[in-house]
């Protein structure tokens, strides 16, 4: 299907603007803003937007045939796409920090952000492409020309992203979630790596291993009491 970009110079958010407008635009159209007054990222924190980036946000409808379970593994299919997208772009070596954002040279390349309202699906995406980070953000974050030192067409990486989205929902609509969850594994940012999951006020640390079939994360964790190593698995919602 053709994707659609209607182009903003500036709008607060790209997801709170579809949040308000979803009912005048079809799925998929694309929300495309060269900067954002009041970009938000998860958990209540700002998204520091700045031109250059690609910012955008499209969205989902419901299907019938869908279970909660379907929905679950969205942001995976989003982060997915992302890569995908931007790898016919620029070839380099992304992975996918679950449960969704993308790094590059183990710095933060894009984050993603899905909400529900009504009876759609929004995601919505920033990547840094041709803006350089401030300072204070040099450590922790990437953009693809400071990796390159190339300039790029955002309105191609983000037709490509939403294409390679609608592609991934078909083949999960089409039974293949194992073949989508092989690929995700493979450029698993936190495959090994030791984290702290914090939720209410338990804290549990261990080393990570795939993303399972619920599109769980699946760590070791040493238990207290006797030392023995299990496996517990947390959900996106956690
Ligand atoms: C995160 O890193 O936690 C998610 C960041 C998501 C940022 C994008 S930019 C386009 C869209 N509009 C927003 O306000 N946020 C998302």
């Amino acid at each position: 299907k053709n994707i659609n970009l209607y182009k903003f110079n500036e709008l607060d958010s790209t997801n709170d603007y579809l949040e308000r407008n979803h009912k005048n635009y079809e799925e998929f159209d694309v929300i495309c803003a060269k900067n954002q007054t009041h970009g938000r990222a998860r958990r209540r924190n700002d998204w520091i937007s700045m031109e250059g980036m690609a910012i955008f946000s499209f969205f989902l409808k419901e299907r019938e045939n869908w279970k909660i379970e379907d929905y679950l593994k969205l942001p995976l299919i989003a982060g997915l796409a992302t890569i995908r997208g931007l790898k016919g772009i620029e070839n380099l070596e992304y992975k996918f920090k679950w449960t969704n954002d993308i790094y590059l040279e183990n710095k933060k390349l894009c984050g993603i952000l899905m909400e529900k309202i009504d009876d759609v699906y929004i995601v919505g995406i920033g990547i840094n492409v041709n803006n350089i980070l401030p300072g204070t953000l040099k450590n922790k974050a990437i953009s693809l020309t400071q990796a390159t030192n190339k300039k790029y067409e955002i309105d191609e990486i983000v037709k490509n992203i939403v294409f390679e989205f609608q592609i991934l929902c078909e083949n999960l609509e089409n039974g293949l979630w194992e073949d989508i969850l092989t690929e995700i594994n493979e450029i698993n940012y936190l495959k090994n790596k030791e984290i702290e999951l914090k939720f209410g006020n338990e804290a549990v640390s261990g080393v990570v291993r795939d993303i399972n079939e619920n599109g769980e994360i699946e760590v070791l964790v040493k238990q207290d009491e006797n030392g023995k190593i299990v496996i517990r698995s947390f959900s996106i919602g956690e």
